[in-house]
């Protein structure tokens, strides 16, 4: 925790998440496989350590079994405070142990529940955005984090619901409230959507106005400070989460947080754009102990570094096929350092595929008031929201 953040009185409209004061109100998303430390610490370079910046999933059973690669993921770089660890449970009692286990062992100062994973065969077995159907299941796992969490504030992350014959969003906001959750993320599409169309802003309006007792977070298509500024605006949220705009562009966070300054937006070179991927494969490199697992590693963030860019077909496939910094810098330097930001690549990236119907349990629409007791292999596997 940020020792200055409870003493400093809360700049007008900063969002408050238990004692975190964030301001601007900026949170990159939790992203599997992309928010780690190296990216976080990249974003929050740019960002002047500005905003909030969440980890990537983390599931709780994976945590309370301490499996090797879930205690590398809940690692911080030392200059990230505070720190926020997002998880993902389906079990109350295990979701409990987890926080507990973070609580005890001081692994982090902010906790985040994951309630937005669309993918089938995490909905399948009635967990990710599945689960807030089952609203007694939804309050005994929150009930069991909150109570774990002693003062670490605990929020969550949701989509609207399953489709839209099954909105879940607005229930699970009030019963975020009456269990003592700090504070609520929406993302604006339904399960069934996947990350197709467009995200509906005005849901998040709606559930800052259902909600008005906890900061409300907005999230979906955000691509640059302006679409920030433009959905506090429009829907009166608290705060926005930012996710693949930050894709091959963690510059973005020095647009966030200069949010209502009138700053014009950060339009690096190639050059420029080269270091940060130099310096992000590095980064990953020592996180991981390994040079070359660190290159390997960055090779699904070499398509949206260069989106946009004339770089060619070959050199971005020899960019994404190096294994040392060394052969990652001879491509990089086969590129015009003076190449100019291209314009296009501001808009939509990463993931924007429709999904379609929703594959559930059987029979798990027929009560949402049924008390649900999910297996625990509905954790396993789970990439995300
Ligand atoms: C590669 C990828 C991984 C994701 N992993 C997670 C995750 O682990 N937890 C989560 O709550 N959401 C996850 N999401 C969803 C994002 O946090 C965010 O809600 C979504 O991308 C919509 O926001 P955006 O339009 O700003 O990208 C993931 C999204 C992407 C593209």
């Amino acid at each position: 925790m940020t020792a200055d953040a409870t003493l400093a009185p809360p700049a007008p409209g900063a969002l408050r998440i238990g004692p975190h004061t964030v301001w601007p109100p900026v949170v990159l998303a939790p992203m599997a496989g992309i928010t780690n430390a190296p990216f976080r610490t990249l974003c929050r370079e740019f960002s002047g350590g500005k905003g909030l910046f969440v980890s990537e999933m983390i599931t709780t059973r994976a945590l309370v079994e301490r499996n090797e690669k879930t205690m590398q993921l809940i690692h911080f770089d030392a200059s990230e405070t505070p720190r926020s660890i997002q998880l993902y449970g389906v079990d109350p009692a295990t979701v409990g142990k987890a926080v507990r286990m973070i609580v005890d062992e001081d692994l982090a100062d902010h906790i985040d529940l994951n309630f937005g994973c669309p993918v089938p065969k995490v909905t399948r077995k009635g967990g990710g955005s599945a689960l807030p159907y089952k609203r007694p299941l939804l309050r005994a796992l929150l009930r069991e984090a909150v109570a774990a969490a002693g003062d670490l504030p605990v929020t969550i992350k949701m989509r609207k619901g399953i489709d839209d014959d099954h909105l879940t969003y607005l229930d699970a906001g009030r019963i975020a409230v009456e269990e003592g959750v700090s504070a609520v993320a929406l993302h604006g599409r339904t399960a069934a959507q996947h990350y197709g169309g467009t995200a509906d802003w005005e849901a998040i309006a709606r559930l800052k106005e259902h909600v008005p007792e906890i900061p409300v977070l907005g999230n979906g298509d955000i691509w640059s400070a302006a679409d920030a500024e433009r959905m506090m605006r429009e829907t009166g949220c608290d705060g926005v989460v930012v996710g693949r705009g930050c894709l091959g562009r963690p510059w973005l966070f020095r647009d966030l947080a200069a949010l209502g300054s009138g700053e014009a937006p950060y339009a690096p070179a190639f050059g420029e754009v080269a270091a940060v991927m130099r310096r992000h494969a590095e980064l990953l490199g020592r996180w991981l102990g390994d040079e070359a697992r660190g290159v390997i590693d960055f090779r699904k963030h070499v398509s949206w570094y260069t989106k946009g860019f004339a770089v060619g077909s070959e050199l971005r496939r020899a960019l994404a096929t190096a294994s040392s910094l060394a052969e990652l810098d001879e491509q990089l330097a086969l590129i015009d350092p003076a190449q100019p930001w291209p314009a296009h690549a501001d808009g939509p990236r990463g993931r924007t595929a429709a999904g379609g119907r929703v594959v559930l349990p059987d029979g798990w629409l027929e009560d949402p008031y049924e008390c649900a007791a999910l297996s625990a292999d509905a954790e396993s596997e789970t990439s995300g929201g």
